[in-house]
């Protein structure tokens, strides 16, 4: 059943030529498909023709206008075979399909009334028998019908090039795409939609009309949105050479959808929760998540759709590069330190998590079941990671020019991760042999780190020892290349001290090459004792143990240049902490608080700061998350317990600094999503929660007034979720009921609203999530409203995890009935599941016992794939 990257061959039969028509009817849609075909010349005449197709009712097949005879073919639950077909030829096809039925939302489906598909990874087989695979490259012309009240807007990818008036209330309209394309970029959306209008001249001056396509009552949600995607052309012109190539670039947002966003050529389909924003609706964060996938869907056009993947084992190609261009637009447009705190803090809980899990896999996996499921953290994040070291490895200018000879070798062409690294290789003469590993080892890799300062000498010797932790499958890990970025901070000057390496001058900042399993790196001409500040800007995606002291990490805290490295400092020392206090609380021991935090966290806020969204991100406390992911073994009470202590201290010990922050960042500005006005609402926010979490007298106040003054909603959702999780349930309840009415009409919001509720740490989350499941707004069919409930409630790690196991079993209960309705969706669900080995034995048994229960039922593929493997 799985499918092997060794086992590729290039396409036998190439579709050169797609023309398609749809005649729109939710139960019975009807797609003649009609498609020119040549066999490759050196594929023997006698090879049948294979083109996949999954729930499909045919209706009719010829070749050459002649219709096939029943003995010529064979269909199967995966496709059509016919068993001889001349060397070049059309072939003409019907089948009918029922897009109102299509709960899996792949291929064509409805949303809301509204038609629409997502067609990657392996979609279109839902629609038409086709040659289904990434590698085989036509030229579109799409036909769509529909009834003119139901579906005035009739939408596919390129050029609209006709458009006219049928009977029986009916029209069509016709759209031609020029580029050729794989059938997963392929898109179509009918229904009653509203446009907003944009244009953008391109820097050869190129005009062209940007479109955004929603529902009525989501038009003025729109602003940002457009205004990120011309700041997204501007910066892809800018930073890389690349301009939009379609006279044509529209949106539609739909709100019913497995992921964030899809790149069809021309028409990028999207989660309505990735493109639609407004200050009353959505916070900060979600305006910057818009920005973010905006400029990642259209970054695509060029790494995606010109050059794509020759199979799905190349995903990473396309996700893994796409995904550093939009951190790095990101980064330029807002600010740079807080976007790779946020992106590495993010990336070291959960890939590091899924590459310590049973469903492990390589950036470039070898085999899979089933590809959806492997739209992962690994391929997208630890992709990026990787094309960010290639990039640092090479340097701008050369990572430039290999992007350039990249996009000009291979437009129009199916190309592998090779392919992109030996353009690198060539235009900058480094050699990425042992690079390679990276996107073939799984697992996160583990330096062990030394550092000895010789006075006498003036040297500072630093040993690196690296490790990769076998995982499944993968027992014998190889060294891999990795660029340690670091610098020697001097403890008498507190400043970076030059570098002297192998008798080379460095400046104060280098980057050694850790190849081996072991390297010691000498400095020379060390005048001072320094700390070592190291893995800057987390210059490579692995565990960096070093011995550091508690007065080592407050130091470079202080004084490290590198402002990512000052904030991991903090991380570590409130680790030490926490540490500490998770072992009195197992122990039923007195905690105390380490006043040398204290001091740190007093010395952060008396210190003067630009950033303020950088200090926010300072003070913020690791997750529960980030914790348990360094722990051995997970202890959920201890670890929350220890991380309440810490908060509650520190807000006792600093409780005036807290009010005075939260009183200095007030404002009455108008709301925009500006880094600046960003910074000042997180670090209001954080001072907030802070004082919250001792149920502060005046901090109740604050809340309950930024919760009534509706200024925009970050600052409403984070006073009511503020309220929500104290235990003031008299404020709580009327300001939750008076926001679930005054936001009953907008899914977005109500969204929002079971968030809030299901991941508040009282006792009653499970029992609140079960009647929120009965709740009008909610829908097991909508992704968003799973995520939402089920899925935010999944990361309420002490209710999640209770010891009664209620909650594996509610999840487990929805993933049963999701597995029918929406396999991917199920298939993502059940992870956190799938860490039980990461549990005391009590938890392992439980949530075991909820695995073999969904691995008896008749599965999909996808949750076959992931409980297989997380019971292996
Ligand atoms: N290519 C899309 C993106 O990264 C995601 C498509 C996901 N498809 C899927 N079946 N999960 O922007
Ligand atoms: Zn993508």
């Amino acid at each position: 059943q799985p499918v092997y990257l060794s086992d590729y061959q290039p396409p036998a039969y190439r579709v050169i030529h797609t023309e398609l028509t749809f005649d729109l009817d939710p139960a019975q849609t009807r797609v003649k498909a009609r498609l020119s075909f040549e066999r490759h010349p050196d594929v023997e005449a006698t090879t049948p023709l294979f083109l996949n197709g999954e729930q499909l009712t045919l209706t009719s097949l010829a070749i050459e206008g002649q219709p096939l005879d029943e003995s010529a073919y064979r269909v199967d639950e995966y496709g059509l075979t016919i068993e001889r077909v001349p060397a070049s030829f059309t072939l003409e096809s019907e089948v009918s399909i029922a897009p109102e039925a299509n709960t899996a939302l792949e291929g064509l489906y409805q949303s809301k009334g509204m038609y629409c598909t997502q067609c990657e990874a392996e979609g279109f087989r839902r629609i038409t028998y086709y040659p289904d695979r990434p590698d085989v490259m036509a030229t579109f012309r799409v036909t769509v019908i529909g009834d003119k009240s139901r579906e005035p807007v009739l939408l596919a990818n390129g050029n609209l090039i006709e458009k006219g008036e049928l009977e029986g209330n009916r029209h069509f309209v016709t759209w031609e795409d020029p580029h050729p394309k794989p059938c997963y970029l392929f898109a179509l959306v009918a229904g009653d939609l509203k446009k907003i209008e944009d244009h953008f001249t391109t820097m050869n001056g190129r005009k062209v009309t940007l479109q955004l396509w929603v529902e009525a009552e989501n038009v003025s949600k729109t602003e940002h949105a457009m205004a990120s995607l011309k700041r997204a052309m501007t910066w892809d012109e800018e930073t890389y050479g690349r301009e939009y190539d379609l006279d044509l670039f529209m949106i539609v947002a739909v709100n019913d959808f497995n992921m964030g966003a899809m790149e069809n050529k021309g028409l990028n389909i999207f989660n309505s929760a990735a493109v639609l924003t407004h200050p009353d609706t959505a916070t900060d964060a979600a305006f910057q998540q818009v920005e973010g996938i905006v400029a990642h869907e259209y970054f695509h056009n060029w790494s995606g759709n010109r050059v794509t993947c020759r199979d799905w084992f190349q995903l990473s190609l396309k996700e893994g590069f796409t995904v550093f261009r939009d951190q790095c637009f990101s980064a330029d447009t807002n600010s740079a330190p807080v976007k790779r705190i946020q992106d590495v803090s993010f990336f070291r809980t959960a890939q590091f998590a899924e590459d310590a899990g049973p469903t492990a896999h390589p950036v470039r996996p070898d085999h899979y079941i089933e590809i959806t499921n492997f739209y992962t953290l690994t391929v997208y994040e630890k992709g990026a990671e990787i094309v960010r070291m290639l990039c640092n490895l090479v340097g701008w200018d050369a990572f430039r020019r290999g992007s350039d000879l990249y996009f000009s070798r291979f437009d129009g062409q199916a190309v592998t991760i090779e392919d992109f690294v030996t353009c690198m290789e060539e235009v900058s003469g480094v050699d990425l042999g042992q690079f390679m590993r990276w996107y073939e080892q799984a697992g996160t890799p583990e330096i062990d780190a030394h550092g000895e300062y010789d006075y006498a000498h003036a040297e500072y010797h630093l040993t690196l020892r690296q490790r990769t932790p076998a995982t499944p499958g993968q027992t014998d890990k190889e060294p891999l290349h990795i660029p340690v970025r670091m610098g020697l901070v001097g403890t008498k000057s507190g400043q970076d001290l030059t570098l002297t390496l192998d008798g080379e001058k460095q400046g104060k900042d280098t980057v050694v090459h850790l190849r081996g399993d072991e390297q010691t790196f000498v400095f020379t001409e060390v005048a001072e004792a320094p700390v070592p500040s190291l893995l800057r800007h987390f210059s490579a995606p692995v565990k960096m143990h070093f011995p550091y002291s508690r007065e080592d990490l407050a130091f470079l805290l202080t004084h490290d240049s590198d402002g990512f490295n000052r904030w991991d400092a903090g991380q570590r020392l409130a680790m030490l902490a926490l540490d500490d206090l998770i072992a009195a609380h197992r122990n039923g021991v007195e905690k105390v608080m380490d006043s040398r935090v204290t001091d740190a966290y007093r010395a952060l806020l008396a210190s003067p700061t630009d950033d303020k969204a950088v200090l926010a991100e300072m003070l913020a406390l690791p997750t529960e998350a980030y914790i348990a992911e360094q722990q051995p073994l997970v202890d959920i009470d201890a670890i929350h317990a220890a991380r309440e202590f810490v908060r509650q201290s520190l807000a006792m010990a600093l409780r005036d600094e807290f009010i005075a922050v939260y009183e200095a960042n007030q404002s009455n500005e108008r709301y925009a999503p500006t880094p600046e006005q960003i910074g000042q609402r997180s670090l209001k926010n954080v001072a907030l929660s802070y004082l919250m979490s001792i149920e502060d007298e005046q901090a109740i106040v604050f809340c309950q007034t930024q919760f009534e003054a509706e200024h925009n909603m970050t600052d409403v959702r984070h006073a009511l979720t503020l309220l929500v999780h104290s235990d003031r349930d008299e404020m709580a309840s009327p300001a939750l009921k008076a926001f679930g009415e005054k936001w009953a009409h907008d899914p977005l919001v109500m969204d929002q609203w079971f968030t809030i509720q299901v991941t508040r740490p009282q006792e009653d989350a499970l029992e609140r999530v079960k009647h929120l499941m009965q709740h009008p707004a909610f829908s097991l069919k909508n992704p968003n409203k799973v995520r939402a409930l089920i899925g935010a409630f999944a990361q309420n790690r002490i209710n999640f995890h209770r010891l009664d196991g209620a909650g594996y079993a509610l999840l487990a209960d929805v993933v049963i009935e999701l597995n029918r309705l929406n396999p991917e969706i199920a298939a993502r669900l059940i992870t956190p599941l799938t860490r039980w080995q990461r549990f005391d034995e009590t938890r392992q048994a439980l949530m075991h016992k909820q695995l073999e229960r969904i691995k008896a039922q008749p599965l999909s593929s996808n949750v076959y794939e992931v409980v297989e493997k997380a019971l292996a």
